[in-house]
């Protein structure tokens, strides 16, 4: 299984442009099951999660093409509006085809899904929401099985909020008979960017970005053309990877408004950066301050850019409180980060870290999950030494090509075949 190895020290230089959002793309391409016909998808990033994205809409009769960042998804009838385990176990977002095939079909049969283990992540929000729709659902053997002969607007108030649980929510209910309002909906530019592309198919909403949506469900959608947003946490990842080494790094082809929360907290450790319309720069500092940090729904800061700032946090002069507010159990790379010499003590969820310059020494680790990956990486730009990620799938998940970018910015980075 492959690798990274990379090799601390150098500071980071240039300019690096920002890929299609994952988390954006993932919805989209699972809402084209809405409407028959061909969809075009631009700026789709080149990601593992898309590969298994595409093999279970095969799976589901599609046919999918791609030309670069492009992506074709050609969407007819399947012989059965089942999405097996083999194809869902890989990607916990599998279950955003759930909401897509009841209201297109009336059944839908999706095994419940695995992906990142960071805590229990449970799917009762999703199954209670297609309920409230009219569907009824039961989980039997694994299998999450929902019937509905055609789903009926309703009010939904989700007690939690939930990024996916408001996707699919949105999914099931444009077709739905009637008004459907969705309450303490999420905010995230994702949930925004599906929207953006529900309404393009002719989908009948209203109040995308607050924490209300109302739907007015419609009898058919049309297949539609749309572009990805850039993705937020590629965008934040490479901004730190530059704060961490002490650079200069602009990252292009970005949506600044997406990633204020990180520029706040960027800014108060004392770094200074520049934007314009589409692109950040941080500049270099030889020495910052610790932060105390949150994470939260958006426009708070994401979790998904918890454990890189956590990276930075091992290098800043003084102490960072950092609580995990989304996910039980989002600190298992802080075992890794301490193999390489970072002085953390995790607390259910909370994790304190003692900041110091340097005092990082290389060594071999293990990705735990997708954005521990990255946090890794960053800690070896900066580690004494040489230091080997492993189990790098969970990296190719979800960031296009990291290596070659920080290679690009000057980084000592490269991908070896550990097998
Ligand atoms: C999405 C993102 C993920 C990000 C997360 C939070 C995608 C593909 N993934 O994940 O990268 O970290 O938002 O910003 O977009 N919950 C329940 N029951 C449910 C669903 C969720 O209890 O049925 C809980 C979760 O365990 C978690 C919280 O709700 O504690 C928020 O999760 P949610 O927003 O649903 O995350 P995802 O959509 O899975």
């Amino acid at each position: 299984m492959d690798a990274i190895v990379v090799t601390g020290g150098r500071q980071l230089s240039g300019s690096v442009a920002t890929s299609g959002a994952k988390n954006a793309a993932l919805p989209i391409l699972f809402a084209t099951l809405l409407a028959d016909g061909d969809h075009v998808l631009e700026n789709v990033p080149a990601l593992r999660d898309i590969d298994s994205t595409e093999l279970l809409l095969r799976a589901l009769g599609c046919r999918t093409s791609r030309d670069g960042h492009s992506l074709n998804v050609n969407v007819s009838r399947p012989d059965e509006a089942l999405a097996p385990y083999d194809l869902v176990r890989k990607m916990r977002a599998s279950i955003l085809c759930l909401g897509p095939l009841l209201a297109r079909y009336g059944e839908a049969r999706v095994s419940l899904p695995g992906g990142c283990a960071i805590g229990t992540r449970p799917v009762d929000l999703h199954v209670d929401t297609m309920r409230r729709l009219g569907a009824d659902v039961s989980v039997e053997a694994g299998y999450v099985i929902a019937r509905a002969e055609r789903l009926k607007g309703a009010r939904i108030l989700f007690e939690k909020l939930t990024v996916g649980g408001t996707e699919n929510a949105l999914m099931a209910a444009v077709l739905a008979e009637g008004e459907t309002l969705i309450e303490n909906a999420a905010k995230e530019p994702e949930v925004v960017d599906l929207v953006h592309f529900l309404r393009a198919m002719g989908a009948k909403i209203e109040g995308e970005g607050t924490s209300v949506i109302s739907v007015t469900g419609v009898d058919a959608l049309e297949p539609a053309r749309h572009a990805v947003i850039p993705d937020r946490i590629e965008a934040g990842t490479l901004l730190l990877a530059g704060a961490i080494t002490g650079g200069n790094v602009r990252v292009t082809a970005c949506n600044p408004a997406h990633l204020e929360a990180l520029v706040a907290k960027l800014r108060e450790c004392g770094f200074d950066l520049a934007q314009g319309d589409d692109w950040l720069e941080v500049l270099p500092a030889a020495a910052w301050n610790s932060t105390d940090l949150t994470t939260a729904p958006y426009p708070g800061f994401p979790t998904d850019l918890q454990a890189q700032f956590m990276a930075l946090m091992t290098q800043a002069s003084g102490t960072s409180v950092i609580t995990e507010g989304i996910f039980e159990n989002r600190f298992m790379h802080v075992q890794e980060l301490v193999r390489l010499g970072a002085d953390i003590t995790p607390m259910a969820l909370v994790a304190v870290v003692r900041g110091k310059r340097g005092g990082l020494s290389g060594a071999e680790v293990m990705a735990t999950d997708l954005r521990a990956s990255a946090s890794l990486i960053l800690a070896g730009l900066i580690a004494g030494g040489t230091t080997r990620v492993n189990r790098i799938y969970h990296l190719d998940r979800g960031y296009e090509h990291l290596e070659k970018k920080l290679a690009a910015l000057g980084a000592d980075i490269r991908r070896v075949d550990g097998s």
